[in-house]
């Protein structure tokens, strides 16, 4: 997987040019579509979050853009965030389309990614099989750190692409960005009553209650995120979906990654009763 942080990364932008289908699997029904890369000139299969859909505003897609990089930065697998471009003449294209509305909002740059085909669905408990425990304690100690409560049970936004697992769906990320900053944990690397529910209800904690998980060169990485990351996460992200919430969140992990390793401990221990 690429970094942010290498030199010479760039974001794709790519142009939309063809509606292809909804994906009525996710709630915020992202479309397969069409999309040209005026640098290549290839086209190529795209999922596209709209911005006309009540859960995609602009802090949701900045949130889904830091998810995959932080989980890039960490040697994770994340299909990498791609910037579509909805113009009012492919909007045109699509009058009677039941999804027209729904684009005619969101002219302009929207979040996408490139669509893997093939892809393996893991949905229930009878999938752990698959997926390796040092996958499964990393993927669960990085949604610790991002605060993302959205990979649960009959919701894990996990796909195995040929045997590698990928994670997507960020855009419910940082959840203690919708709390009143009085109301947010000061010392996030220490587990309270919120971050313990979270691991308990997380996809992948059935798999893993019980055991000794081993994240110590895992939890490591997560000097990574440091400011270099977030100044090429800000220079990136299209100028308009950022905000001041981009230096909360820094702020917010940059207190876990400085407390890494009471962190990791806790959450071991967390994992083993
Ligand atoms: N890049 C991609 N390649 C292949 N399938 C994808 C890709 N992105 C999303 N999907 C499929 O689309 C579904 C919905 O995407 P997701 O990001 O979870 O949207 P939502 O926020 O609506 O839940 C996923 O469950 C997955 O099956
Ligand atoms: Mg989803």
């Amino acid at each position: 997987m690429p970094k942010i942080t290498d030199e010479n990364y760039l974001v794709k932008t790519v142009h939309a040019t063809e509606w292809q289908d909804v994906l009525s699997t996710g709630t915020t029904e992202p479309m397969l579509i069409l999309a040209l890369d005026a640098e290549s000139g290839e086209r190529d299969s795209y999922v596209v979050k709209p911005f006309g859909h009540p859960r995609i505003y602009r802090q949701a897609v900045m949130k889904e853009c830091l998810g995959a990089w932080i989980a890039m930065e960490l040697g994770l697998n994340a299909f990498e965030p791609v910037y579509i471009e909805v113009s009012t003449d492919f909007a045109d294209t699509l009058r009677g389309n039941p999804h027209y509305q729904r684009f005619t909002e969101s002219i302009g740059l929207n979040f996408g990614t490139k669509y893997v085909p093939g892809t393996i669905p893991i949905v229930g408990p009878k999938c752990f099989s698959k997926i390796q425990a040092s996958q499964a304690e990393q993927i669960t100690a990085f949604d610790l750190f991002i605060s993302n409560a959205d990979r649960r049970e009959g919701k894990p936004n996990l796909l195995m692409v040929q045997s590698d697992l990928f994670v997507f769906d960020h855009e419910l990320a940082f959840d203690f960005m919708l709390m009143l900053s009085f109301n947010r944990n000061l010392k996030p690397w220490e587990l309270g009553e919120m971050e313990l529910t979270m691991l308990r209800k997380h996809f992948l904690y059935p798999k893993l209650r019980g055991t000794q998980v081993d994240i110590h060169d895992f939890i490591e990485r997560f000097t990574g995120i440091d400011d270099h990351f977030w100044a090429k996460a800000s220079n990136l992200l299209p100028p308009d979906w950022v905000s001041d919430d981009l230096a909360t969140i820094q702020n917010h992990l940059a207190l876990i990654v400085e407390n890494r390793t009471i962190f990791a401990q806790q959450l071991a221990q967390a994992i083993l009763i």
